[in-house]
């Protein structure tokens, strides 16, 4: 595996890969890897001939200092994992090298930002969309990789890609789950077992409001009676749990006949924010 630390050293072997005609695939991450970006990685080699992984601890897309400091890290272990899944490059660039200067520039996803995520913790996506649009312009991928887990995001790296007309293609990828059912995270390396315990309430949660929407219960107090009965008393502090239709990324409070709509979660469990999703696509009556 070649690994790269600056821009410009990058971007040499970028131009050398494209006059060779290679297609790249791109698996952006913030390191402490798990499976899930294993999957992420795996997808990109059966479609691309070269496979580059970005490991970089995105300071500006941390709403919290306390946040960004705890991120778990684990470089020696994330480099023996990338060399055994055969990647090809890995850029790792520091701080200095992403942003010299404080950032100016500054994006607004409109309306798709104003609700989940994008509400709880602000400046996050603006943070996402700035290192994601420099890492598309150092690395030119053809294809970049991104989990289901985190769907906010990817749905507006989605209409990032279009609206600046970024020539890559975004695949998304479905989420990786532990046999409780626990979305796989790097988030996850913080919980103590009692934690890890208490995590799979969140799959457990989604599923649970599937199966009761589909039978046509009312949203809004199946919302509130499962954080009353079971998030609250399992010590789940819910930031929010919601239904949005995709087309739009927006809230609604009830499934929609034949739209396909997601059932998303945050939740703080032992301080520590997890989120999870699943999205529905069949016909509802
Ligand atoms: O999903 C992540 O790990 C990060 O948000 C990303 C896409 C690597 C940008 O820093």
């Amino acid at each position: 595996m070649e690994k790269f630390d600056t821009i410009l050293a990058v971007r040499q072997q970028i131009k050398r890969l494209r006059g060779q005609g290679k297609s790249i695939g791109l698996v952006p991450t913030m390191g402490a890897l798990h499976p899930g970006h294993l999957e992420l990685i795996r997808r990109s080699k059966k479609e691309m001939e070269v496979t580059i992984v970005s490991l970089f601890v995105n300071p500006i897309q941390f709403n919290s200092p306390e946040d960004l400091a705890n991120y778990p890290r684990n470089l020696s272990q994330d480099m023996q994992m990338l060399v055994e899944e055969g990647v090809d490059l890995l850029f790792i660039p520091d701080e200095k090298e992403m942003y010299p200067e404080a950032v100016i520039t500054e994006f607004d996803f409109g309306p798709i930002e104003q609700v989940l995520e994008g509400r709880f913790r602000p400046g996050h996506f603006n943070g996402v969309g700035i290192v994601v649009s420099k890492l598309f312009h150092i690395l030119q991928p053809d294809q970049a990789y991104f989990g289901q887990k985190d769907l906010q995001q990817v749905t507006l790296i989605r209409r990032l890609v279009k609206d600046l007309s970024f020539p890559t293609s975004i695949v998304t990828v479905a989420t990786v789950r532990d046999e409780s059912g626990l979305a796989l995270s790097s988030r996850n390396l913080r919980l103590s077992e009692k934690g890890r315990k208490t995590a799979p309430l969140l799959y457990e949660t989604l599923l649970f409001c599937k199966e009761e929407l589909l039978k046509g219960k009312d949203w809004l107090s199946l919302k509130n009676e499962i954080i009353e009965r079971k998030l609250r008393p399992a010590s789940i502090e819910p930031d929010y749990l919601e239904l949005v239709e995709l087309s739009r990324f927006s809230l609604i409070s009830f499934p929609i006949p034949h739209v396909p709509f997601a059932i998303c979660i945050a939740a703080y469990i032992e301080n520590i924010r997890l989120i999870d999703n699943i999205v529905i696509r069949e016909k509802q009556n």
